[in-house]
């Protein structure tokens, strides 16, 4: 007889068993399955399909798994169920959990933990032997056709694993050859991807090929043609910030792009939402913000519109990884994202504080870089009350809350600047002076600074 352990709601053994596939658990019992997504180098899926004789779920398609044995790990009995299954014999350094979920279904006394682990790009299909009376059949399928599957109820419990049916990306294409668009070309060539950097007009490529890495401008092929949306993984769309340019851009990209291919923005704060009216495929769609100058600032938010899939979010969450960024997934388009939110709060009571004579404007900069945004780096706020005490931050919020800057207004100091034509960096003056040389010695301070700050924090070991 096969025995599993019984663990409690937070996932920790209790030391009793259950015989294998005894449903009639105690409340607040579970029991715990492992399933492995398998995939080729094509990025396709190992799937199996149930036998036909099968009391429940006969001829459904699964992914391999089962549950954990008696005295088992999670580790060892995903290695197991996949050997027993398909014939492949994996290491554990070869896979990875990916995801865990927990499922309460007390009506049908069955609560139980789900490990999902991922083995990538390490087996050959004829090396393949399914288990003849367990399995009717396998395939490899793409995520597409496991969607697809999905849709028609013929794939057992899609909607826990549809988020994480991430496709490969290989092949992309920037459209937009500015400030950003080069840049981020410059860092997918130099991680080894295939790169087509677009742009309407060719003078604006000529320029970009000069400022990106000579290795990586050898590997991109740059164009204006509008073949460059034909047959991609992924099309980063960094052109200018207007509404008008970038829904025309949409309607007619978003015709070109294979169904499957999927399209992001880098829009700074155009809605998420109203540029996927003019995406056809719209589930495909969501903003991947990168943050300037992309070489060093380790973020990217990912939004998601009101109808992106959540595989397609986890496609480019994985991918931000695999080129070494930090991405932050924002589940919902809201005016400025997450980033812009905190940083026009912050902004706003910075100058608040500098208009009523409370600090200088050098103090109040002086105040993020040498204290809260030098934690700040390490901690994120929430991490910082942890630290400090969420009581000491509750006492404090009951007495300053009341007196913070709340207006809805745009800050009065920033209006100012602004209407005296004084826009900072970019034309030698603004809260401070850039007058001749000192805005390049000023960029030259800061990129210094910040890689020495992501050396530090984020860069390889030495
Ligand atoms: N610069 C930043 O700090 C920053 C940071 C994050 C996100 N962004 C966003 O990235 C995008 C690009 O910004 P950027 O700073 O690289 O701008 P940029 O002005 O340097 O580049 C814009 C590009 O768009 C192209 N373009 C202009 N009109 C076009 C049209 N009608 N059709 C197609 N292409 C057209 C231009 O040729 C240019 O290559 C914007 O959405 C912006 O909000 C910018």
């Amino acid at each position: 007889m096969e025995y599993w352990d019984i663990y409690d709601s937070s996932k920790q053994v209790t030391g009793r068993k259950m015989v294998r596939n005894d449903w009639h658990m105690k409340p607040g019992d579970y029991h715990l399955t492992v399933l492995a997504l398998i995939r080729d180098a094509a990025g396709r899926i190992l799937i199996t399909q149930r036998k036909g004789d099968k009391e429940w779920a006969p001829l459904k398609w699964e992914i391999p798994g089962g549950g954990v044995r008696a005295g088992e790990t999670s580790q060892e009995a995903v290695l197991r169920e996949v050997a027993e299954e398909t014939g492949l014999h994996f290491t554990p350094e070869q896979g990875r959990c990916i995801h865990t979920y927990r499922s309460d279904s007390p009506a049908e006394q069955n609560n139980y933990f789900v490990d999902i682990y991922e083995f990538r790009g390490i087996f050959m299909p004829e090396q393949v032997k399914i288990q003849e009376d367990e399995v009717e059949s396998f395939r490899l399928a793409t995520p597409g056709e496991i969607r697809q599957l999905g849709k028609q109820d013929d794939f057992l419990h899609f909607q826990r694993i549809e988020g994480l049916l991430t496709m490969d990306i290989k092949k992309i294409t920037i459209a937009g050859a500015g400030t950003m668009g080069y840049s981020m070309a410059d860092i997918f060539a130099q991680n080894g991807y295939e790169v087509t950097l677009w742009n309407h007009r060719q003078p604006t490529l000529d320029k970009a090929k000069t400022k990106i890495s000579p290795a990586a401008a050898e590997k991109i092929t740059f164009t204006t043609s509008l073949d460059a949306f034909r047959g991609r993984d992924l099309i980063v769309e960094s052109i200018a910030e207007n509404l008008d340019i970038k829904l025309d851009f949409y309607r007619q990209m978003s015709l070109l792009a294979d169904p499957e291919t999927i399209i992001a923005t880098n829009t700074s704060g155009l809605s998420i939402n109203k540029l996927a009216e003019a995406v056809t495929g719209p589930e495909r769609f969501l903003g991947m913000h990168w943050f300037n100058p992309p070489t060093l600032i380790p973020l990217i938010e990912i939004i998601k519109n009101a109808k992106t899939r959540p595989d397609v979010a986890r496609t480019i969450y994985d991918l931000s990884l695999a080129i070494g960024k930090k991405p932050a997934l924002v589940e919902k388009d809201v005016p400025g994202f997450a980033a812009n939110r905190i940083q026009l709060a912050v902004l706003r009571e910075a100058l608040a504080l500098v208009r009523d004579g409370v600090v200088s404007v050098e103090g109040a900069d002086a105040v993020m870089k040498y204290g809260l945004g030098f934690r700040w780096a390490c901690l994120g706020p929430l991490e910082t009350v942890d630290f400090g005490g969420l009581d000491v931050f509750y006492h404090i919020s009951e007495y300053l809350m009341p007196d913070l800057e709340d207006s809805h207004a745009v800050p009065e100091l920033l209006a100012k600047k602004f209407q005296a034509g004084e826009y900072g960096v970019k034309n030698g003056k603004g809260f401070y002076d850039y007058a001749g040389d000192k805005a390049r010695e000023a960029t030259a301070a800061r990129d210094k600074k910040l890689q020495a700050v992501y050396d530090a924090l984020y860069g390889e070991k030495k």
